[in-house]
């Protein structure tokens, strides 16, 4: 069966366009959790831009399912993943410029700096993943290295239409194939959607898949409902003793 892990570093993105306490990802976790979630996946970037370190370190504390980390490798997240202990660290590829993770890390190019990292992680009991694309090279690349987890990246497939869908499907059926062959445990994300996840989910020998931004916006469109309405009852009825 597949597991599902909640990304909800667009719940942070709200935050910190206003650079206030809500919406809170440490408490809305909690939700997604209620709902099933079997994971909560939060990506700590370099520039900071949706989640903090005080989310990273609040989590880690109220998560009752499981922390995936997902951060760049450098030695600044090192040092944090080392001390605060995630379940799991997904290693992925991170450019300023960028407004999401494009592309999957280029583990064949950078064999010495990942297998180092792994290892370190491995020092204190924390598996690592690695989100690459669907390509021989790089799921051959991630086992030399010692990954015992890689993440297929499915964003290609996500954006695709038609052929060029079947084929991009066609290629993470493969690498998943491939990969169970290499002895990889293999995880699935990015673009999904509640259109387009199916034939991804029923990929026998995926075991987890990480999803995001399609579920914040349907958060969005199933609640916005009821948040006015909770507004308008206020407007309309306001307490006359006032607290100040
Ligand atoms: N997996 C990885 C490695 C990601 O970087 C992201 C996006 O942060 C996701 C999964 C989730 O992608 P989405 O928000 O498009 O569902």
């Amino acid at each position: 069966m597949t597991s599902l892990g909640i990304n909800i570093d667009h719940i942070a993105n709200v935050r910190q366009a206003r650079l206030t306490n809500e919406p809170d990802p440490v408490q809305l976790a909690y939700l997604a959790e209620l709902g099933g979630a079997d994971g909560i996946t939060i990506h700590l970037r370099e520039d900071r831009r949706h989640i903090q370190e005080r989310d990273l370190r609040l989590l880690r504390q109220t998560v009752g399912s499981r922390l995936n980390l997902e951060m760049a490798a450098t030695t600044e997240m090192l040092e944090i993943a080392l001390e605060v202990q995630p379940d799991m660290v997904t290693l992925v590829p991170e450019k300023r410029e960028e407004i999401t993770t494009e592309g999957g890390l280029d583990v064949a190019e950078n064999k010495k700096t990942i297998s180092n990292f792994i290892q370190n992680l491995k020092s204190k009991n924390i598996p690592t993943s690695l989100f690459i694309d669907p390509v021989s090279t790089q799921i051959e690349a991630s086992m030399e290295v010692g990954a015992k987890w890689i993440e297929l990246h499915t964003g290609s497939y996500a954006s695709s239409k038609w052929n060029q869908q079947k084929i991009e499907f066609s290629k993470i059926k493969e690498g998943v194939v491939k990969a169970k062959n290499l002895g990889l445990r293999v995880n699935a994300g990015h673009g999904l959607t509640y259109q387009n996840v199916e034939p991804i989910a029923s990929i026998e020998g995926i075991e987890e898949l990480n999803i995001g931004h399609t579920i914040i916006a349907r958060a969005i469109a199933i609640g916005l409902k009821e948040a006015v309405k909770e507004m308008k009852h206020l407007v309309l009825n306001p307490r006359q003793e006032h607290l100040f």
